[in-house]
């Protein structure tokens, strides 16, 4: 006889899903930035940066019909990127799809013909710095007192990538 436990063991595990950000996930989006940072960017600041053609941006979900549950968005310029800002809802975090969404987008941006890219990332912030040396990323500067924080001033870690030609 099948046991409950033998049921969860065969049911496939839904495999989260990525795509381009599109308008109608501002909302989340928001939703997820103000859940993540400490000034959060508002549904109106993603408006115009999802309607701005230089940026690229990815979500990711749980599965095809979830909400989003992470998300990733880079301005391109000239042959050169920046990633302004990645964050996973903070239920989801740690089950590898910050690494999957970067895998993705990054291969985008070779694909637009991206050689640098660039990132800024707070001193203290562990899971992000773990997430972009394992992504290949090499720190290339440091600017003291950067950002404002809930107890003073952080430290920011510049970063780079580069990104070969296909
Ligand atoms: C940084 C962030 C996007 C990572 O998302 P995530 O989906 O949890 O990341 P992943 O599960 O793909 O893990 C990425 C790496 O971080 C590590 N990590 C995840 N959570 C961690 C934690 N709480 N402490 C230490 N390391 C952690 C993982 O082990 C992994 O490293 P590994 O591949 O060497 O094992 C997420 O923590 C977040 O949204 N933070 C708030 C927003 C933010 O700080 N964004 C970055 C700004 S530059």
């Amino acid at each position: 006889m099948m046991t409950l436990y033998d049921f969860w063991a065969w049911w496939p595990a839904a495999e989260p899903v990525q795509a381009r950000a599109e308008m109608a996930d501002a909302r989340e989006l928001a939703a997820i930035h103000g859940a993540s940072f400490h000034r959060g960017w508002d549904v109106h600041e993603f408006e115009a940066m999802l309607a701005d053609k230089a940026i690229l941006a990815h979500v990711i979900r749980r599965r095809p019909s979830a909400p989003v549950g992470g998300f990733v968005l880079s301005r391109v310029v000239a042959g050169e990127a920046e990633i302004l800002t990645i964050a996973v809802s903070p239920r989801l975090r740690g089950r590898g799809f910050a690494g999957r969404l970067l895998a993705d987008h990054v291969k985008d941006l070779m694909r637009a013909g991206v050689g640098p890219l660039f990132l800024e990332v707070e001193a203290e912030n562990e899971p992000a710095l773990k997430l972009y040396q394992r992504h290949g990323f090499a720190v290339i500067g440091r600017r003291k007192g950067y950002y404002k924080t809930a107890s003073g001033t952080a430290d920011a870690v510049m970063m780079r990538k580069l990104l070969p030609p296909i």
